[in-house]
């Protein structure tokens, strides 16, 4: 899956002085309290069985989460007829049917197969119907659904043999609800008829509310899919479909479509989707579908274009061929994650496929190519090998998001996007890792076993650690020895499932046979980056020659309380440059070592490619700040955004001043390249949320207005007034920093600028010729500046759009507006579906927090309305974790501690344990507030010192 969470970054990336870095952490704490409220348990009756919910008495095999290790699955047939419309009570349903084929490997008299809310009536007195092939099955004692772990469990009269084949057979009713999970249903509206979507997400634990199956990722068996749909519409699965016959059911006229069975594959991969979308592409082998307009208007072009390129890459990176033999890529209006790979059928929320030049920005198109590139990634990394269990769910998916960006990279070579990790992925992820509450990329199997455990996992440490620390072993053993290791692992275990030592052997293989020398193996050095949380900061003395590392905290007062087996120590690859230029690269194996020799200056961990941060004695930091402001571009453009984001974070955790670090943005005037820049908007962000309510933010202002204004000078040249499109990818970036942070600092015409471009589009309404780039930033910037009128033209405007970037956009600029009322009527507008989508109100109230006004309007409304939230959302649509957490950025006093913590009290009164929640964010804001005690001051001198004389 490609993160729901991170949906919005683009839209982030360019909030006011922005906070993009925060959605970082925001991400960071999962979905922990994402509690389902089953809306229909009422309609969909449990038979009841016999009573096993005393905690004291000994557990039965259905009270555990994990299955017995006693039946196979080898094949299943399922049939499934979704309704489009809804019943006689107003609910949509799917009927089904479906038998699957098992092997017994142990003996045994119990049959648990997984079901989750699944209404099985058809047979009187029991849920299910065993046969075997020429011979009699033993007959059925007692069956019921297991509801706590989501089983239909069937005890037999006498026991399975081993090596034997049976068939167990069901026939079902469930809800198509719209809760985004198994299979569900999705609207959208074209042309004013409301159109119904049944679509799936199966991953990781829904499959099972499609219909009965062994769900786990180890249990891989063939599937023959049939869907029985109206006439009008198509449908889809994870394999190439059969002409699809015309039958009639109880006088209707149906289309069925039958599937080839599948190849041996997992549960989570299943997907199967009806529609009346179109498609583009070459039938069968790749396509792209979407709602009818959308192809129309070529919104799906670009993924088509790209979407060979990525395939080739891939193929040759990992010298195999794409194991299937068709490729379908499907955007849905309503979609939990940003994207899901099915494997043959990956489906998409629409931001994530769809593009639409001269609508769509850069940011979005970008967000399409990597997406796509680690979906593609997964065909082989996760569907043809797939993890056992989901505790190695990091390896799955921090490797897709390394490897995203290197098939990104192949389809356009021009956008840096080997460099646009470190920000997009690293830097934020060392916030989240840098915390004590962090924890190890790898989990044990054991601690990992409700469906709420296995969902708490999609957090930003398994996609971008897993991400970064796959990148710096890929540095340190070379991409050609990690490609060769990739293949031979995926030759060895296609079709089965692995572990993570899996990889390490076959990477060993490849740097054995490379001849690659490592100080340890490479399971002994990746198992000090995966096993235990956080990472090192290294210090690096120049003066002394000494090299020292130290587990890196964020919060200086913070305390570790789990032990690591390592101490918190790590192999840590150090790389460095001196003045010349060429590359050193060393070992550090100990807490400290003796090793430099005198230099000129010297930046360590060249172009990220380490997970860790550096520090320096004085020396040479005063030495940077030399090089820096005389020639920056002798320090490479990562490390001089890196200098700026360890320098930052090193304030931030007390080693170094905070005026050092601010030293470090002081060459930014004549800095004009995106990383560097970006690097220090969103450390700054920090310093603006702490102050921007108090008198330091008029000196603030003026110090940003100071370094930014040569920038947008440099941007309205390049563009000649503003009227070309820079075209370096990353100076459109650039561009839209330019432009945000001048106008939020008050640089002279940046405001009638942006206000200007708005109301040209508001004068005429069907001609929106702002920059797609600049479009949110210059909507913020003019609702901001305006009034009713420009956020009632903005409301329309987003409720008629028709591309969901641009709908996503407005979306945000919406929550810029200075008025209090506006704000308010915006907050109530997310409680009501029809105007606000489930799926974008976790985001919604985040936005509305970010704007100074609104964070103290936001917090009253979600203190008195979160109940009603977490009942009405389910689990996968909001996020009362991510909502809390965003409101509460500013928080930095005494007073808003115990507002915290009486918030705590009253959600625990009702929730039981709260703590999960609250926690976190109790410890940011004391942290906030000690922050805040010691570098007002120092801050408002430094300040004064630096704006004097302007
Ligand atoms: C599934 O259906 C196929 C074709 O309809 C049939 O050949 C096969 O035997 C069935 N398998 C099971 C497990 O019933
Ligand atoms: C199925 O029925 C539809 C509508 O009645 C018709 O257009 C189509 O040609 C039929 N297809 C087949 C294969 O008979
Ligand atoms: C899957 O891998 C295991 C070793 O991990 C091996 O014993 C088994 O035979 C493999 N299964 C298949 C179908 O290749
Ligand atoms: C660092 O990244 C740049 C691209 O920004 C690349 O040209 C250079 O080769 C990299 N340096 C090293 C030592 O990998
Ligand atoms: C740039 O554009 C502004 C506003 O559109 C205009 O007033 C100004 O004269 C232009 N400057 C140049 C050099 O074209
Ligand atoms: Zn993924």
């Amino acid at each position: 899956m490609a993160g729901g969470f991170y949906i919005s970054k683009t839209v982030a990336a360019v909030c006011l002085v922005g906070a993009a870095g925060a959605l970082a952490v925001i991400i960071g704490l999962s979905v922990l309290y994402a509690q389902e409220k089953s809306k229909n348990v009422e309609l969909l009756p449990t038979t009841a069985g016999p009573s096993t919910t005393t905690p004291s008495g000994p557990k039965e095999p259905w009270d555990y989460y994990r299955l017995p290790k006693t039946l196979s699955p080898v094949r299943y047939n399922i049939t499934l007829r979704p309704r489009l419309t809804p019943n006689t009570d107003g609910l949509y349903v799917f009927t089904g049917h479906s038998q699957v084929l098992f092997r017994c490997v142990i003996e045994t008299d119990l049959i648990l197969i997984h079901a989750n809310k699944l209404d099985f009536t058809k047979f009187d007195g029991f849920l299910a119907k065993l046969s075997m092939d020429g011979d009699t099955a033993p007959t059925l004692k007692k069956t019921w659904l297991e509801a706590p772990t989501q089983y239909l469990v069937i005890q037999l009269n006498e026991p399975l043999q081993p090596g034997k084949f049976y068939k167990l057979y069901t026939e079902f009713v469930g809800e198509l609800s719209d809760d985004l999970g198994g299979f569900y249903r999705s609207e959208y509206f074209e042309d004013n008829v409301k159109k119904i979507v049944a679509t799936t997400q199966m991953q990781p634990t829904d499959a099972r509310k499609a219909f009965p199956c062994f769900d786990e990722p180890a249990m891989k068996a063939v599937f023959h899919m049939t869907l029985i749909h109206p006439q009008g519409t198509v449908a889809l699965s994870n394999s190439i479909n059969y002409d699809p016959v015309n039958i009639t059911v109880n006088g209707e006229s149906l289309i069925e479509t039958s599937f080839e069975p599948t190849e041996i594959m997992s549960t989570y991969l299943l997907a199967f989707v009806v529609c009346d979308f179109a498609y583009i592409g070459t039938n069968p082998d790749i396509r792209i579908w979407a709602r009818r307009k959308a192809i129309e208007e070529g919104q799906g072009n670009y993924a088509l274009a790209k979407t060979g390129p990525i395939l080739a890459f891939f193929e040759n990176y990992y010298n195999s061929s794409y194991p299937l033999k068709k490729s379908d890529q499907i955007a849905l209006p309503d979609f939990s994650a940003g994207a899901m790979e099915n494997w043959g059928l990956i489906t998409y929320r629409e931001t994530a496929l769809l593009y639409n030049p001269g609508v769509s920005s850069n940011g979005d198109k970008e967000w399409v190519a990597t997406v796509i590139s680690h979906e593609l990634a997964h065909m082989w990394f996760g569907n043809l090998v797939t993890m056992r269990w989901w505790n190695d769910l990091w390896l799955n998916e921090g490797f897709a998001t390394y490897v995203s960006y290197l098939g990104a990279d192949y389809a356009e070579p021009d956008w840096n996007m080997k460099d646009l990790i470190v920000l997009n992925e690293i830097v934020g992820v060392m916030r989240v890792d840098a915390s004590a509450y962090s924890h190890p990329l790898s989990s044990k199997e054991e601690e990992v076993l409700k469906p709420d455990q296995i969902n708490q996992l999609f957090d930003s440490i398994t996609y971008s650690k897993g991400a970064a620390v796959l990148r710096m072993l890929s540095d340190f053993i070379t991409e050609t020895v990690f490609s060769k290791g990739l293949h031979t692992y995926l030759e060895e275990f296609a079709y089965n499932t692995t572990s993570y030592k899996d990889l390490w052997k076959h990477l060993q293989m490849a740097v054995d046979k490379a001849g690659v020398a490592l100080p340890h193996s490479v399971e002994v050095i990746m198992n000090r980056w995966t096993l235990q949380m956080g990472f090192p900061v290294v210090t690096i003395n120049t003066q002394t020659g000494k090299i020292t590392q130290e587990h890196f905290l964020l919060d200086p007062d913070s305390v570790v309380d789990t032990p690591s087996q390592f101490n918190y120590e790590w192999f840590v690859p150090v790389t460095w440059i001196k003045t010349g230029g060429s590359e050193q690269q060393y070992w550090l194996l100990n807490k400290e070592d003796l090793v430099l020799g005198a230099s000129d200056w010297l930046v360590a961990n060249v172009n990220m490619t380490g997970f860790y941060r550096v520090n320096y004695d004085e020396t040479n930091w005063e030495r940077l700040i030399a090089r820096l402001t005389l020639n920056h571009q002798e320090i490479p453009v990562i490390n001089r955004a890196q200098i700026i984001d360890d320098a930052f974070n090193l304030a931030k955790a007390n080693i170094i001043e905070t005026t050092l670090a601010l030293r470090m943005t002081t060459f930014l005037n004549k800095e004009v390249e995106y990383m560097p820049w970006e690097t220090a908007r969103r450390n700054l962000n920090y310093f603006f949320l702490m102050f921007d309510r108090s008198e330091l933010y008029g000196p603030m202002q003026a110090y940003m207005k100071k370094q930014v204004t040569p920038l947008f000078h440099y941007f309205r040249d390049l563009t000649v007034n503003w009227t070309k499109i820079p075209e370096k990818h990353t100076d459109q970036y650039n561009q839209i920093n330019a432009i945000s942070l001048a106008c939020s600092s008050g640089v002279e015409s940046c405001r009638e600028l942006t206000s200007g471009w708005f109301k040209e589009w508001m004068n005429n309404p069907a001609v929106n010729s702002i920059d797609a780039n600049l479009k949110s930033t210059v909507y913020c910037n003019a609702i901001a500046a305006g009034g009713k009128a420009q956020w009632d033209f903005a409301w329309e405007m987003y409720k008629n759009a028709t591309i969901a970037s641009e709908a996503e956009k407005l979306m945000y600029a919406l929550s810029c507006t200075q008025e209090p009322w506006l704000l308010n009527r915006y907050l109530q507008y997310c409680l009501d579906p029809e105007k606000i989508r489930k799926q974008d109100v976790s985001n919604t109230f985040i936005y509305i927090g970010r704007n100074p006004v609104g964070q103290p309007l936001a917090w009253d409304f979600i203190r008195a309305n979160w109940l009603y939230i977490l009942n009405e959302y389910g689990r996968g649509t909001i996020s009362i974790v991510s909502i809390i957490n965003g409101l509460t950025e500013r928080f930095s006093t005494e007073y808003e501690y115990k507002q915290l913590e009486l918030f705590k009290k009253e959600v625990e009164a009702i929730l039981g344990s709260a703590a999960g929640i609250f926690d976190p964010v109790l410890e940011r804001t004391k942290a906030n507030m000690n922050w805040v005690a010691l570098n007002k001051k120092p801050l408002s001198d430094w300040l004064s010192s630096q704006t004097s004389g302007i």
